[in-house]
């Protein structure tokens, strides 16, 4: 299913997951039910964001008959996951063990909780050589007014030179403030989401969102 906010974005949507959204958004939700639904809620994501990537038609001789199947084309020692810290960790982390072949980059990109309009800052990435020629598959579990993911896309785009084109940002939750942002400045970037909430708060957190993902996994 796709929506209206960014042309290339696919909102994944089941029953699996909405019993597992309403869970992990239960403001009850001790910490350790919290990373358990969680996982479960990303090993999902994770399996349609893969399969969002190309794929070829294919036929495999069943016990039985034939079956027409699917085969992925990615080859997964030339596709990094990238983790935008430190909430992405949790979402790479299920990318891994679906395929521990994948390379792993890190982006440190934090929120200056001084200013008025709470701007992204970056602080520190280390990415393999060769991203450039890499599929990427960047990762935000929560996307609210897209600082963090614009300034992980820049750095990406512009100093690493990886096309836009190349990039799959896979999400839990997106405010239609941040995918309206991403629209606008990386219309080509990929976008898998499980859910599109109604707003953003005064501070700037979603609405109804699930509070803030990094201290109910962490326990922070
Ligand atoms: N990050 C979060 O973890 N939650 C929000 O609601 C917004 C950003």
């Amino acid at each position: 299913m796709s929506s209206g906010l960014h042309p290339n974005l696919t909102l994944v949507q089941s029953k699996a997951l909405r019993l597992l959204f309403t869970k992990l958004r239960d403001k009850n939700t001790s910490q350790v039910d919290f990373v358990q639904y969680s996982k479960r809620l990303m090993r999902l994501l994770v399996e349609d964001t893969l399969a969002s990537l190309p794929t070829v038609e294919i036929e495999r001789q069943t016990p039985t008959g034939l079956f027409k199947g699917l085969e992925s084309t990615t080859i997964p020692s030339q596709t990094c996951v990238v983790s935008i810290m430190r909430s992405g960790d949790a979402l790479l982390e299920s990318f891994r063990e679906v395929e521990p072949a994948f390379k792993v980059g890190k982006i440190l990109i934090q929120r200056d909780e001084a200013s008025a309009d709470k701007t992204a800052q970056f602080f520190y990435e280390k990415l393999p050589p060769g991203i450039h020629e890499m599929n990427v598959i960047l990762c935000d579990p929560m996307v609210a007014t897209a600082g963090s993911a614009i300034a992980a896309l820049d750095l990406l785009c512009q100093v690493k030179h990886v096309d836009p084109s190349q990039i799959t940002f896979a999400t839990i939750i997106c405010a239609p403030e941040g995918l309206g942002v991403l629209a606008r400045k990386y219309p080509e970037v990929k976008i898998v989401t499980a859910a599109i909430d109604e707003s953003l708060n005064d501070e700037k957190f979603i609405v109804p969102g699930l509070g803030d993902f990094g201290d109910r996994f962490y326990g922070t």
